[in-house]
């Protein structure tokens, strides 16, 4: 977000509360992606505050681990799939009509490279991303006659809030199951030496959707100090 900033962008974000992660500069409007009425809010608020959106990056995602795919309640099921994937597609489906009379835009949506290595405890996760990467690919194709860029960015283990915080409870329910560390992957320190930080995956998101980008569609960029060397 700041990195949009400093290049020049108008940027509105959400969360489903303000914080103080909001940087100065930036609009913002509470709302809860998960919903077709957060949606509708966020989308109703981008015209109202920008008069349209060029630049469009999914960012809000994460589930917490559970015992094992079966110990995996509908409900969180269900969860797992509105903030990781039909978010994407609720918010795209509003905002991607006037980029395509503009016949411009670009989308990022913000995948994990933990699909590259699906596990019991984040299966709902994994597979809400893997949908989204699929989805994102296919709308790619669609949205190309119209001039508009659609990517991914999958970042390994990075140092937010949320990913620490998945960290200690998959440590903890690891235990809970028995698991080494090795198993689980939760201790390990990337191939670079350490973990990403925030402003690694604004970097990507903020190429992706920079003029240096102008041939890339469909892609997914994995950001991840070369954890996963072969995805
Ligand atoms: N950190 C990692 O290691 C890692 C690794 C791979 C992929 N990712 C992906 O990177 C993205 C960002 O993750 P992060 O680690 O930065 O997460 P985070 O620290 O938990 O931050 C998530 C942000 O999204 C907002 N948010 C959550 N649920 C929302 C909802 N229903 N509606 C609107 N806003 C919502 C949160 O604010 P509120 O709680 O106030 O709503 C918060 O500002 C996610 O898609 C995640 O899956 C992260």
């Amino acid at each position: 977000m700041r990195q949009l900033l400093d290049a020049g962008a108008e940027v509105l974000t959400t969360a489903r509360s303000a914080t103080s992660t909001v940087p100065e500069g930036a609009a913002f409007v509470a709302a809860d992606v998960r919903t077709r009425a957060g949606a509708e809010a966020l989308a109703a608020a981008a015209q109202e505050v920008l008069g349209g959106v060029d630049i469009l990056v999914h960012n809000a995602g994460g589930a917490r681990p559970y015992a094992g795919s079966s110990a995996i309640p509908d409900e969180v099921w269900q969860d797992a799939l509105d903030l990781n994937y039909l978010a994407s597609v609720r918010l795209d489906s509003l905002l991607v009509p006037a980029m395509r009379e503009r016949r411009s835009g670009a989308i990022v949506h913000v995948s994990s490279a933990a699909v590259l290595t699906p596990v019991g405890p984040f299966l709902h996760y994994t597979t809400a991303k893997a949908a989204l990467e699929n989805y994102s690919r296919g709308l790619a194709l669609e949205l190309a006659p119209f001039g508009i860029q659609v990517n991914a960015v999958a970042p390994g283990r990075t140092a937010t809030p949320g990913g620490e915080a998945t960290r200690e409870q998959w440590a903890e329910v690891s235990a809970r199951m028995g698991a080494a560390p090795a198993e689980t992957n939760a201790e390990d320190t990337p191939p670079l030496g350490r973990d990403g930080q925030p402003d690694d995956i604004a970097h990507a998101v903020l190429f992706l959707v920079s003029d240096r980008a102008s041939w890339l569609t469909g892609r997914n960029l994995i950001v991840d100090g070369g954890e996963f060397p072969m995805g």
